[in-house]
């Protein structure tokens, strides 16, 4: 009949074996660190204070613990991810560098509760089917800031296309969106927040083809008042 444990079949970041190799080659530091993570790392270097919890949502196998590390970012790193094969690749490496495992968690956004000093959510959201529900929890658990990096233009455009890189035998559709800037920064200051926009430093404003689709990258830095 029915059941509902379909999440991690339907889930396109479950089915690239590069994609996890990638991410376990950046949870054992053979790759050079991200721009976007060294970027919103640089951005939390002003803020945190010794105590300050860091959520990072969407995490993927929650390299940018790494990030934090190597600059001595005073804040304790936890990371949730829907996909459970990516946070069991965290698991296996990053306690090597004093990551607990508890601090990594199979979470959906939809899912999490509680209060944090930071989130970061860093190429999530436009691949997603929207913002809004997501974005709300994140700005009603965050009680300092909140770090987006997420592909943003004049206008949205919403696109549900094939991924043509997973393994062999899967045949998915994932989100390609771009969201109007103004909107979600008008959304975000409507929860108590200054927001302003930094341009990407990766792509410095201009698109980048992920999985053959155009992302115009952009930092959005929301602020509690
Ligand atoms: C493009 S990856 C980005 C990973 C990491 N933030 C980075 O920048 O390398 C998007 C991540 O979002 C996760 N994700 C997608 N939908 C999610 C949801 N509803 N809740 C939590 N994580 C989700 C995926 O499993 C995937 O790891």
């Amino acid at each position: 009949m029915i059941h509902g444990n379909s999440w991690s079949k339907y889930c396109i970041w479950e089915h690239s074996t590069p994609v996890k190799e990638l991410y376990a080659r950046r949870c054992r530091r053979e790759v050079e660190e991200m721009t976007c993570q060294a970027q919103a790392a640089e951005i939390l270097q002003e803020r945190a204070v010794p105590g300050d919890i860091l959520l990072d949502v969407g995490c993927g196998s929650g390299y940018f613990y790494h990030s934090l590390r190597s600059r001595k970012i005073p804040v304790d790193y936890y990371g949730i991810d829907a996909a459970p094969s990516l946070i069991a690749i965290g698991h296996q490496y990053l306690p090597n560098f004093g990551l607990p495992v508890d601090r990594l968690q199979v979470m959906r956004i939809e899912d999490f509760d509680g209060e944090v000093d930071f989130i970061t959510c860093i190429n999530v959201l436009s691949n997603i089917d929207n913002y809004h529900r997501p974005l709300e929890r994140m700005l009603q658990c965050a009680r300092k800031m909140v770090i987006l990096r997420e592909s943003c233009g004049d206008k949205s455009k919403y696109q549900y296309v094939r991924d043509k890189y997973l393994d062999e035998g899967w045949d998915l559709r994932v989100y390609v969106n771009t969201y109007d800037r103004e909107e979600i920064m008008e959304f975000i200051r409507s929860y108590g927040f200054s927001v302003r926009s930094l341009v990407d430093r990766r792509t410095g404003g201009q698109p980048e083809l992920v999985i053959d689709y155009p992302h115009y990258w952009q930092f959005i830095i929301a602020e509690r008042l």
